[in-house]
């Protein structure tokens, strides 16, 4: 079969995992980039040894015959480029969150319908080695019907000036351009691995933290505007009756990108450290039950459905059958972020999808 021909929009930090993870998947033909700063455009094609250079990603779309699109620019764009992209006919792995809000992620999943193309969204923790095997034990039964379920994902940036003075973390922190902040941003990772692990959302209770200080880029730089949240917090009931702890921020000294999840359920519990990315820890059965025993479980190659969801979308646009989440579930997971957010503003629990 001959190399798939793929366009990049955006060529920022996230473009970089896809440029790398499309080459190593050997199948893939890395044919245009597309960045609005051109510059940045000309640096990737030089670094990948793309032929063709774009400072328009629906121009790309329209001129550079190509097979799929992956979308890795901020979030606003997502949804006139992914519609672009469809109106075209293309394949769509579009980065996360899938749009700015509910409104927008249906307008994609509808028009990915009405093209009949793959679509998919980089919910990328999914691939971990660690969260893989979680699904595995939890789907072969072996911690029972699931109780509770919490994750922690802390991050510090928005504390540190140096950080801020990357255009790449300030678009972040502007409401017109993120879907949200660390809520949008690691919170819509933390409902899709919840979602991924435990199943869908009924309802959640959301807290939003805005941070009071005043933020620069550099010393002594102008004070930065941040419209977004810079934490928050939400509980939630899931459809199977079980309960669920969120915890996200961008503020929380020591951690640079720190996320943990623990499972519990009627027959044992399973832990998760992201720093320990190809284990879990696991108590399981009655004996260790009663001795409060974990073993810790190493992750080996056939636990894995996929090394990355690129890995995934490329196996699928050749015909294969890799469970990898799509535009359904991207707009899921925009669901439970609106009734977070809507939540915390009214201080009081939202539906899910209501
Ligand atoms: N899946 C993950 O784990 C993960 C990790 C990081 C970022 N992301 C997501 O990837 C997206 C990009 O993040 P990033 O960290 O790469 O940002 P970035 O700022 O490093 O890169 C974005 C690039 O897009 C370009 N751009 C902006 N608007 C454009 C447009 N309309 N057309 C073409 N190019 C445009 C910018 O000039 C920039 O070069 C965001 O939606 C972010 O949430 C996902």
């Amino acid at each position: 079969m001959a190399p798939l021909r793929i366009g990049i929009a955006g060529a920022g930090g996230i473009a970089r995992y896809h440029a790398n993870n499309f080459r190593d998947t050997g199948r893939v033909t890395l044919a245009a980039v597309a960045d609005v700063d051109r510059n940045a455009a000309e640096a990737f094609a030089a670094q990948y040894g793309i032929p063709q250079v774009y400072d328009d990603a629906e121009r790309m779309i329209a001129e550079a015959d190509l097979q799929a699109v992956t979308i890795c620019t901020p979030d606003s764009s997502h949804h006139p480029l992914t519609l672009a992209a469809l109106r075209a006919g293309l394949p769509v792995l579009c980065e996360k969150p899938l749009a700015m809000n509910v409104t927008q992620a249906r307008e994609m999943v509808a028009a990915a319908a009405r093209a009949g193309v793959l679509t998919a969204v980089n919910f990328s923790h999914r691939a971990r080695p660690g969260l893989q095997l979680l699904r595995r034990l939890i789907a072969g039964g072996h911690l029972g019907k699931i109780s509770h379920f919490e994750i922690s994902y802390l991050q510090s940036w928005l504390m540190s000036d140096a950080s801020l003075a990357s255009p790449a973390m300030r678009w972040r922190l502007d409401k017109t351009v993120a879907a949200a902040g660390a809520l949008g941003d690691l919170g819509i990772h933390m409902t899709d691995m919840a979602r991924f692990l435990v199943g869908d959302f009924a309802s959640v209770c959301g807290l939003v933290w805005h941070d009071a200080h005043e933020h620069h880029a550099g010393e002594g730089g102008p004070a930065i505007q941040v419209t977004v949240d810079a934490a928050g917090a939400y509980l939630a009931e899931f459809a199977n009756g079980a309960m669920g702890v969120f915890h996200t921020s961008r503020t929380a000294p020591g951690r640079g990108d720190f996320m943990r999840i623990e499972i519990y359920g009627e027959l044992g519990s399973a832990a998760f450290n992201a720093d320990r990315n190809d284990r879990v820890l696991a108590c399981l059965g009655p004996l260790q039950m009663e001795r409060r025993a974990y073993t810790e479980y190493v992750v080996q190659e056939s636990d894995l459905a996929y090394k990355t969801l690129i890995h995934a979308f490329v196996q699928n646009l050749e015909g294969g059958h890799v469970t990898a989440p799509t535009f359904a579930d991207g707009l899921k997971a925009q669901e439970v972020l609106a009734a977070v957010l809507s939540s915390a503003k009214e201080r009081k629990w939202s539906a899910v999808g209501a």
